[in-house]
């Protein structure tokens, strides 16, 4: 188990997520799971195999997208010489080669109507027919996990995909949510994906220092949307580890530039203070704040700093005289 990679998280999502790993592992129970793109997916696929009974033996992991359905059949199922053109000799499928163990399939919600059928025929019987054999079938001891990123029952709806295979496939559901959703785990991830890129360094002969993240540069990780969720966030730590020359800590600039961009939440609600408060005095030190933040962001930059607050350069001037701050850049 040494080199499966854990469900690195603290939220709720993800602490149900653990829960659903284990009970799952208990079982030969399909499970389908769900999430968008980089969400985790293949990660808690891993997980339920490697702590179930199954471990040692093996997990098959096949992507059914842009597989052509002929392909397909005969890596799922095997197929005999000279079935087809290229058939040079018999050779074992997916399926067998999972005996004993378990066969990941990912984006399932990709697979031709002509494939379902006959997936949905190995569930029921556990048995396999080698494209191109008349006769001979094998029984096969397979656990199924499946994934889509798919609305799957959207494509039920819409009689794409086959309403019987989904619910056969769909025995324990795992949703994971989008890393938008679950904020609170990115500190962690930030963490865990700095000590993998480290590991990876020391392993190839180039030992570093450990490198910390500076508080702007987590506000503003806090404030992305991760459109490509957890493999996202993967990448743009790497790419900060890789640009970042040896400073000891990680700094917003060392950020692709669409996550600089991302604009850190203001607190959401501002409290009264009980005996009131100076309404333009409030107003006059939160845009000192704001525009100081902005100057600290674009190291003095004022046309940058300027774009930031949608100010034009000669209004932000104008401000910085106003607030006795002509002198700071
Ligand atoms: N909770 C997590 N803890 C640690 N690493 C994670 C976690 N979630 C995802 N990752 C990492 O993020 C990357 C993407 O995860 P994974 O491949 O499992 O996503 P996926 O949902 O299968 O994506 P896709 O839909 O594109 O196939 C991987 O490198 C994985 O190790
Ligand atoms: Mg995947």
């Amino acid at each position: 188990m040494n080199n499966v990679t854990p469900m690195v998280g603290i939220s709720a999502a993800c602490r149900a997520i653990e829960a659903e790993i284990v009970c799952a592992a208990n079982t030969d129970a399909k499970v389908l799971i769900t999430g968008e793109s980089g969400v985790g997916k293949e990660v808690v696929a891993k997980l339920i195999h490697h702590r179930s009974r199954r471990a040692r033996s093996p997990l098959v992991t096949i992507n059914c997208a842009g597989i052509p359905d002929t392909l397909l059949a005969s890596e799922l199922f095997g197929h005999v010489r000279g079935s087809f053109t290229d058939a040079y000799r018999d050779k074992e499928g997916w399926l067998e080669q999972a005996n004993g163990g378990t066969i990941f399939m990912d984006e399932i919600g990709e697979m031709s109507t002509q494939m379902q059928s006959l997936l949905l025929r190995f569930l029921e019987n556990g048995e396999i027919q080698r494209v191109g054999s008349e006769r001979r079938t094998t029984s096969v001891d397979v656990r199924v996990i499946t994934a889509t990123n798919r609305r799957l029952l959207e494509r039920v709806a819409t009689g794409e995909f086959r309403e019987d295979l989904f619910y056969r496939l769909n025995v324990i559901p795992v949703e994971l949510p989008p890393l938008r959703e679950r904020k609170e785990d990115i500190p962690l991830l930030v963490q865990h994906f700095l000590d993998k890129f480290r590991a990876a360094d020391t392993s190839a002969g180039q030992s570093r220092p450990a490198l910390t993240v500076a508080q702007d540069a987590i506000r503003h990780l806090m404030a992305y949307s991760w459109p490509g969720n957890v493999r996202q966030l993967e990448n743009a730590i790497e790419r900060a580890v890789a640009i970042n020359a040896g400073r000891p800590q990680i700094d917003v600039a060392d950020l692709p530039v669409e996550i600089q961009q991302a604009e850190p939440a203001l607190p959401s609600t501002v409290s009264l203070p009980e005996g009131g408060l100076d309404l333009d005095a409030f107003i006059a030190h939160i845009e000192r704040e704001l525009i100081e933040r902005s100057l600290e962001r674009t190291g003095g930059n004022k046309g940058r700093a300027a774009k930031l607050l949608n100010l034009k350069r000669t209004t932000l001037v104008e401000k910085l005289k106003r607030l006795g701050k002509q002198s700071i850049m």
